[in-house]
């Protein structure tokens, strides 16, 4: 793709060490060609989270899900493989599977084309008569998919290099913490349409400095000085043990329930649109936050809440309350640095905040993060 370069100065890149460097400069946010950029760069290149594989447990389940903007229908085929596709008929783009199903075939409700669950055209009405029509030419195009820890992603790109030489151990921890992946299963999934760009949710992710004023109360989730994070290039990897109050509440609740104790949170990320939370709640818990980038300008902020065992209780239903309040917290930020981006009014480039010995408050997993995008924009010659 041909990109014009930009003007070349007004802003600096972001640099090999993250103390001396400013910060992503804003025209990457408010340009949309680099939100072109990173569709090919970063969303179809990288590995997506798609769903849970309980989602699909059974032959012939199949699921419509959304990854990196792009519609797809996630089956569980007659040999229990799980398959992804994209979910767009062949014949004139139709969405196929428009909610959860299980059949064994899949059927267009536009014009009523059916694809098998190896996604081959097997019937396409009123075709008898066409001299040259070729169903095998009208296949859904296939996805890759992985499945790791009970969880399956997926990647565009064929040509990408496997899961696990990509993300990092972020989902390793559900089995390092001596939990089944096969016991989680999706209680509830919660959308936030947001007026920003994804990558400013990203980076409201990736640090804490920003917790102990914009969210007050999330202190006694965790023991500030017992928090670690690990900056790599997969992602960041992060965690710290909660308060004692709450560990000791957690761990009779364990003990009564005969669940391990988690008694670490983790709240990681892993590039490029993935987050993940682990623990935190009076039993095992597992959620997967995922950020859809809808336009340059507009994401969707995606909670799905996983439950060990059971269906949500009351204190569940209460973690999900905490959650949801913390997300309220940050969706008006997350609009004002968009709001702020495009104002006359911004400099345009902060400094990063890195205090490598107050893991839970430096700003390094957003220099990381900026620094490989600006790699990426640098190719791209943007
Ligand atoms: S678009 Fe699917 S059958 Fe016509
Ligand atoms: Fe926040």
């Amino acid at each position: 793709m041909a990109v014009h370069n930009l003007e070349p100065t007004g802003f600096e890149r972001v640099g090999d060490d993250a103390l001396e460097s400013k910060v992503l400069a804003p025209l990457y946010y408010t340009d949309p060609r680099a939100f072109e950029i990173e569709k090919r760069d970063v969303f179809q290149k990288a590995w997506l989270y798609a769903c849970h594989e309980n989602q699909v447990a059974n032959a012939g389940d199949q699921l419509p899900v959304e990854a990196g903007g792009q519609p797809l229908v996630v089956l569980r085929d007659r040999d229990g493989e799980v398959r992804a596709f994209f979910n767009v008929c062949a014949h004139r783009g139709m969405t196929v599977v428009g909610k959860p199903t299980c059949a064994n075939t899949l059927k267009c409700p536009y014009h009523g084309w059916v694809y098998d669950l190896s996604g081959r055209l097997v019937a396409a009405r009123n075709t008898g008569h066409l001299d040259d029509f070729d169903g095998q030419g009208f296949a859904l195009k296939e996805v890759r998919v992985a499945r790791h820890q009970g969880l399956v992603f997926v990647n565009f790109d064929p040509e990408a290099p496997a899961l696990a030489d990509t993300i990092g151990p972020v989902f390793d921890d559900i089995s390092d913490l001596g939990l089944d992946p096969a016991r989680f299963h999706l209680g509830k999934v919660v959308d936030y349409p947001v007026e920003t760009n994804w990558k400013i949710a990203i980076d409201n992710y990736v640090e804490c400095y920003h917790c102990p004023v914009a969210h007050p109360g999330i202190e006694k989730f965790f023991e500030y000085e017992k928090t670690f994070a690990d900056v790599q290039d997969w992602g960041v990897l992060a965690g710290g043990p909660p308060d004692t109050e709450t560990l000791a509440v957690y761990k009779r609740a364990c003990e009564a329930n005969g669940w391990p104790l988690v008694a670490e949170t983790r709240y990681s990320w892993a590039w490029p649109n993935i987050m993940y939370l682990l623990g935190w709640a009076p039993r095992p818990h597992l959620m997967v936050w995922t950020i859809e980038p809808v336009a340059h300008d507009r994401i969707v902020f995606r909670h799905n809440y996983f439950f060990y065992d059971v269906d949500p209780d009351a204190e569940q239903l209460a973690f999900i309350h905490a959650i949801d309040k913390v997300q309220q917290e940050d969706n008006p930020i997350l609009e004002g640095v968009w709001q702020g981006m495009n104002s006359l009014g911004f400099g345009g480039q902060g400094t990063y905040v890195i205090n490598d010995a107050d893991t839970y408050q430096t700003e390094r997993g957003v220099w990381q993060f900026h620094h490989r995008l600006q790699q990426i924009y640098d190719r791209a010659g943007m």
